[in-house]
């Protein structure tokens, strides 16, 4: 047997399988130098010893190679797979896109937080609204001329009432008969939905979407935002109007914040006014919306739906005031925006700059 062959040939296995039987074929039971070792014994005492000592040196020298290779095959077999799962953590990872809050609901939060914190309740309702709740209860009959300043979506009864469409009154109950349906013009029906349902005295504002028949440019959008204010109990002032109003415009703007009332007409308010707020950071007046004291033909229109549902007045002798402003006009005012278009086309570029 050739040993440096046997050594040559078991440092150069190219893997552990062909090691293992190069293992088997020297040191196997049946392998060549285990075959050798048995034969020993029928040899003379001399030759016995010095092929003995031959054989265990071979035996030796195969074992140590055997082990040699097996940890080098071994270690290559790691480092291959090392290369082949590496991480390359120099990558730069996967951005995590993470939402917020859109601009329009960022201001109605600043400002329900602020009438919050001077005891308002909020409240919501519905969005297609039935003419009744939306004109005529804010006096504002058919013939009326000021129905003219809100140009109106109209819902038609027939084609949606394939879908079985209602309009709900305050206590669920159906009121389709009360004239046709309206995507809400302002959120000012709440007023009356709210006072059917609730005895004075309390204090409400109610956020939500209104919807107005517009050509559409920079400054008019066919869907906004309303915010409407609604206290009602035995002796309300205008002052307290004017308090409110002014407390708004210090929540917003700081204590420097104060409120400003011209006279002008509503309908479901008397006396009417537009409101501004004073913006003391850039020296000037912010037009925000209309209020006025509750007219009482919303009280009379108002208890009359409730004796119609079989309640109590509960309307004579108290006076209220109301609010209404608009969320965008807020935003674009104060952010400088140039276009209220820009807050519903959904581009993340305008959006992210607002997010909380
Ligand atoms: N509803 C009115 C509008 O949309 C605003 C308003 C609300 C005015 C309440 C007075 C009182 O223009």
């Amino acid at each position: 047997m050739d040993i440096e062959a046997a050594l040559e040939e078991i440092g150069s296995a190219p893997n552990l399988e062909r090691l293992q039987s190069l293992k088997v074929q020297y040191l196997g039971k049946n392998g060549r130098v285990t075959q050798a070792m048995k034969t020993l014994g029928q040899l003379p005492p001399e030759e016995r010893k010095e092929k003995g000592r031959v054989l265990n040196e071979w035996k030796r020298a195969l074992e140590e190679a055997l082990a040699v290779r097996e940890a080098q095959l071994k270690e290559q077999a790691l480092q291959a797979r090392l290369e082949q799962e590496a991480l390359d953590v120099s990558l730069p990872g996967y951005a995590f896109p993470s939402g917020g809050l859109h601009i329009t609901s960022l201001i109605l939060l600043e400002l329900v937080n602020i009438f919050r914190r001077m005891g308002f309740s909020v409240v919501e309702g519905p969005e297609v609204e039935s003419e009744f709740f939306n004109f005529d209860a804010l006096n504002m009959p058919e013939w009326h001329p000021a129905r003219d300043m809100q140009d109106t979506f109209w819902v038609d009864f027939d084609r949606a009432a394939e879908e079985a469409f209602t309009i709900q009154g305050p206590f669920g109950e159906e009121v389709n008969g009360l004239g046709g349906a309206v995507l809400r013009t302002h959120t000012s029906g709440m007023q009356i939905r709210y006072m059917i349902q609730h005895t004075p005295p309390f204090r409400i504002v109610v956020p939500g979407r209104v919807f107005r028949y517009e050509q559409t440019d920079a400054s008019h959008e066919a869907m906004f935002h309303q915010l409407e204010g609604l206290v009602v109990g035995p002796s309300i002032t205008m002052a307290d109007l004017k308090g409110a109003i002014s407390e708004l415009a210090r929540g917003l703007f700081g204590k420097e914040g104060k409120a400003r009332f011209q006279p002008t007409f509503f309908p479901f308010v008397e006396p009417g006014v537009q409101f501004a707020m004073w913006w003391p950071e850039r020296q000037k007046w912010l037009e925000l919306g209309g209020a006025g004291m509750v007219h009482p033909y919303l009280f009379k229109a108002v208890d009359d739906y409730r004796e119609r549902q079989g309640l109590p007045r509960a309307y004579q002798g108290m006076t209220g005031w109301a609010f209404g402003m608009g969320v965008e006009r807020l935003a674009l005012l104060r952010y400088g925006i140039p276009d209220i278009r820009y807050f519903y086309q959904n581009r993340l570029s305008f959006l992210r700059q607002f997010r909380g």
